[in-house]
């Protein structure tokens, strides 16, 4: 069956503007091409030929997905911005829940979950511009994806929207949902960052869970213990002591897989 297409006239009372691609590399990549694109600027599509997720990894985009990313201009420098990217997944799940009447969890840092399978993943980049901090924050969500055109080693752990609810789900609707929760957390960033960050850390699965910090090649067995401002995890180590640690170069799975 022809899944439904995202289309130019689904986004003309969107509070930020917005371009929809038929397919491009990656929507953070367009992004960062548009140099002089004004804050607020939206480019979404429904396949990226090369899209990219967290630490360097490929981010497989097959049709049926929704791609996009959002450019903010900022205007406090970049070491005040730790706490957006978890704001960007409270967001996007409350764009889910706008969407679909769903709420999904949070893995930290930035994975949507549902009942421990990945619906959609954030990358944030940060560009400096003339000194000011230019942020791309780019969100893929499994849509109406066909699961057998996942590689196998992501349709292990992934789930799509179509399948949590039973039925097409309409990107274009997803997509404003998407832009509108990006624009109230832009409005939102520096006068809301409590409130935000509360719920951050109820919606956040890791905590209590035993985890594995992994750090390049090394793993470091821990308790995640809770979740702090800015939004780095609070772990126990084995040895009793703990720590805080912080999202970039750093990954977290559970004991025993994804979760
Ligand atoms: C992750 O799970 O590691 C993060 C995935 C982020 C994917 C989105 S899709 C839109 C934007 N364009 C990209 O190439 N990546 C992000």
């Amino acid at each position: 069956m022809q899944k439904t297409q995202l289309r130019q006239e689904h986004f003309s009372d969107s509070p930020f503007p917005v371009q929809v691609l038929c397919e491009t590399d990656s929507t953070n990549n367009a992004l960062k091409r548009m140099r002089h694109a004004p804050h607020g600027t939206v480019l979404v599509t429904g396949r990226q030929t090369d899209g990219r997720g967290r630490l360097g990894r490929r981010f497989s985009s097959p049709e049926g997905g929704v791609y996009l990313s959002v450019l903010l201009r900022p205007d406090v420098p970049a070491s005040e911005l730790l706490h957006l990217t978890p704001m960007a997944a409270v967001a996007m799940r409350r764009a889910v829940f706008d969407c679909c009447g769903i709420a999904p969890d949070i893995k930290w840092t930035n994975d949507l979950v549902w009942q421990g399978r990945k619906l959609g993943g954030i990358l944030t980049e940060l560009v400096q511009q003339d000194g000011y901090p230019c942020v791309i924050i780019g969100v893929g969500i499994n849509c109406n994806n066909d699961m057998a055109a996942l590689p196998p080693e992501v349709r292990e752990i992934a789930v799509s929207l179509r399948l949590i609810t039973g039925r097409e789900i309409d990107p274009n609707a997803l997509a404003l949902h998407m832009v509108r929760q990006l624009a109230a957390m832009d409005a939102a960033l520096m006068v809301q960052k409590a409130k935000w960050m509360a719920e951050y850390a109820g919606a956040c699965i890791t905590v209590g869970k035993q985890v594995q910090v992994i750090s390049g090649t090394q793993r470091r067995a821990a308790l995640a213990e809770g979740i702090d401002e800015n939004g780095g995890l609070i772990v126990r180590w084995e040895n009793g002591e703990t720590a805080v640690v912080s999202t970039g170069e750093v990954s977290v799975r559970g004991m025993y897989g994804y979760i």
